[in-house]
Order: structure tokens, then C-alpha cells, then sequence
């Protein structure tokens, strides 16, 4: 069953037109993937999809179970959870605080405090650290501990591996199987085209708020992924993504 459905998204900024007709389905145990240039409108996605933007017209459900016009704060309730593009932790206080952040109107479910330091080892030992004082894959983790702290049936990471080290970009989509056996579905923005490739089930290309390109990785050549995410007109003069 379709866990996640979005239905014809618009979603503006004033009057610009950032997201366009969007529609998309992630199944439970799925990872699904948007990719897209700088300002193709992922992060208006997924704050409407989030519920800290609202959409003007299409329909957000989850489980069949309409939100479109939930607050955010419910939408978490309804099992949706954004981990923010730049982690946004709260810097003055611990991992553990931060973690803790997390558990306030969480579902019930596997994830506490406890399992978050077991899929992240590390973080039992900074536990009292200020999280200022972590690395950026460090409060990435964090950002993503304290998400997952309150049970979603779909975890939401808009770019995953922005700012990261290759290495660390690595151990990040890693663990990201571990989160999907335990029952979250993954919907993540990145900007890393061939991370996105290997780890989802589906990916989305957002060109100037369209969906330009989908399908299952697999299916997709790199020089149509190229010219979706770049807009750019192919040899035989067909503009990918212009409507032409
Ligand atoms: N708060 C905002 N107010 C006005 N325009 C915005 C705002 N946020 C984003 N935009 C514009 O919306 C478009 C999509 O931005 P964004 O969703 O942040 O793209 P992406 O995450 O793919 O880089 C861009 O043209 C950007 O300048
Ligand atoms: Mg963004």
C-alpha cells in the first residue's frame, strides 16, 4: 500500500512558481529519491510535503489519511518527520539534549535514545558534548537520531550529503538500509546524483519545479539523468524537461 502520496503539488513563494504538478508515491519499506540542481525546488517540496509550507493546490496523504492542511506539528503525529537541509541542531545543547528534542509528541515505536546511539555508535561517548563542537556528518547523525526519535513512517532528509566528506557521504547512505528495515521509509533530496542512483528504489528529477525524469534507477540512462538535472537539450535537439 501507498504510504506516502502526493497528488499535483503547486507551491509558490509569493509569486514565483517553485514546485509544479509534482506527484509522487513512496511505499512502506521503500527509499525514494529527489535530485535536482541548486533552486530546482526540492526544499519547497519538502517543506510542503513537511507541512512548514503550504502547497495552493494538490493533496498530501498518508496511508490514505489526508494532510494537506495538517500543521506540521500534527503532520509528525501522522508520522511524517523533516530532517532540515543544514541540520538546524540546537547548538547550545548536548547530542543527548538534542536527541531528546526529538521524543516530544513522538508515536510509538522502535526508536528512543538508546537505539539512535546503537545505530550510531559514536555518539554514546559525545553524549554530553555541545553539539556545536561535532563535525558535519556528526550533527547530520544528530539531526537524524533525533527524527527518527519520534517514529516516522517516513523519514524526510533533505540533502543527506551536502557539505559531507566523500567518505563520510558513505557511511551516511550505509545506514540508511538499517533505517528502512526498522519500518521508516526514506524520502532524500541530494545533490549527489550517483549516491541517490545506488540507494533508491525510485528517483524523482526536479528541473524548475517539474518532475522532468522518474523511474526506477535501473531504467534510467546517466546522459537522461544529465540532461534532466541540467535541463540540457540533447544531440538530437529534444529539450529535455521544457515541454517542448
Ligand atoms: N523563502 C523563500 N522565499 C522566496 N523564494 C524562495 C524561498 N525559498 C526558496 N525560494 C525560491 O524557490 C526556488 C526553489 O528553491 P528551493 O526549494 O530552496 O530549491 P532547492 O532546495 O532545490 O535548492 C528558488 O528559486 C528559490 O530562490
Ligand atoms: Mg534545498
Amino acid at each position: 500500500m501507498t504510504l506516502l502520496e502526493v497528488q499535483g503539488l503547486d507551491v509558490h513563494h509569493g509569486q514565483l512558481h517553485a514546485v509544479r504538478d509534482f506527484s509522487l508515491a513512496v511505499d512502506a519499506g521503500q527509499t525514494v529519491a529527489v535530485i535536482g540542481a541548486n533552486g530546482a525546488g526540492k526544499s519547497t517540496l519538502m517543506r510542503a510535503i513537511a507541512g512548514s509550507h503550504s502547497p495552493t493546490r494538490g493533496s498530501i496523504t498518508i496511508n490514505g489519511a489526508d494532510v494537506t492542511r495538517m500543521p506540521a506539528h500534527q503532520r509528525m503525529r501522522a508520522g511524517i518527520c523533516l530532517v532540515p537541509e543544514g541540520r538546524r541542531l540546537f547548538k547550545s545543547l548536548t547530542v543527548e539534549e538534542n536527541l531528546d528534542t526529538g521524543a516530544y509528541r513522538a508515536a510509538a515505536g522502535p526508536w528512543n535514545v538508546d537505539a539512535v546511539m546503537e545505530l550510531f555508535p559514536w555518539m554514546r561517548e559525545r553524549a554530553n558534548q555541545n553539539s556545536a563542537s561535532l563535525s558535519g556528518g556528526q550533527q547530520q547523525a544528530v539531526a537524524i537520531g533525533r527524527a527518527l526519535i519520534g517514529n516516522p513512517k517516513i523519514l524526510l532528509i533533505d540533502e543527506l550529503s551536502l557539505g559531507l566528506a566523500p567518505a563520510v557521504v558513505k557511511q551516511m547512505y550505509a545506514l540508511l538500509p538499517d533505517i528502512v528495515a526498522s519500518g521508516t521509509a526514506v524520502l532524500v533530496v541530494e545533490q549527489d546524483v550517483s549516491q541517490a542512483l545506488a540507494a533508491a528504489d525510485t528517483v524523482h528529477c526536479l528541473l524548475e519545479g517539474r518532475d522532468v525524469l522518474s523511474g526506477k534507477p535501473a531504467d534510467l540512462s546517466r546522459a537522461r539523468i544529465e540532461q534532466a538535472y541540467f535541463g540540457l537539450t540533447s544531440a538530437s535537439g529534444q529539450t529535455v524537461g521544457k515541454g517542448h
